[in-house]
């Protein structure tokens, strides 16, 4: 498995209409693995393979119910509709609102040729959504309200401070234990 450098807004692939994939081959099985490691060393919850600059209907996702990689996802049922904040590794440092189905079913062949059928809803099936339109050249800022920049975690930081300053201690403490105990 290897890295793919992800490719940014503004790069003509992302807008290129994605060509299905006919057979799939030892090279596809390897973009795979390679998108997926790819994902997750972002970090990032889904990748199309436009975003590493193949220009084929592949997608693998991952919300934090195991990997998904999908062959010629399509999506053939949708059901109603909700606005969350969503991004996209190939625009970094942004977000916005964008308006989704709540539950979709996809309908993609899997990497050793089955044909499944997966029910989505929420967060998972906003993703699948976000990963399809990539397939069609479509970026999600194309279908967002309110772009912004995302808020920063700063308590979240200010507690990792504290910890670490915690962790400082108590080893210097426990260094000094051990020169107490030396004889
Ligand atoms: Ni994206």
């Amino acid at each position: 498995m290897a890295l793919r450098e992800i490719v940014i807004t503004g790069h003509p692939v992302l807008r290129k209409k994605a060509k299905k994939v006919e057979k799939i081959t030892p090279l596809d099985l390897q973009l795979m693995d390679d998108m997926a490691e790819t994902m997750y060393n972002a970090p990032g919850v889904g990748l199309a393979a436009p975003q590493v600059g193949v220009s084929k209907r592949i997608v693998v996702v991952d919300v934090g119910d195991g990997l998904f990689k999908l062959v010629n996802p399509k999506i053939i049922y949708s059901e109603g509709s909700e606005i969350d904040a969503e991004g996209c590794l190939s625009v970094p440092g942004l977000i916005g609102d964008v308006e989704r189905y709540t539950k979709i079913t996809v309908k993609a062949t899997t990497p050793d040729g089955k044909t499944i059928k997966i029910d989505a809803e929420n967060f998972f099936a906003r993703c699948l959504q976000h990963e399809l339109d990539h397939l069609d050249g479509v970026l999600y800022t194309d279908k967002a309200s309110n772009m912004r920049e995302p808020e920063p975690f700063d308590e979240e930081e200010e507690i990792d401070d504290e910890e670490e300053d915690e962790t400082e201690e108590s080893e210097s403490e426990s260094l000094i234990e051990k020169e107490e105990n030396i004889p």
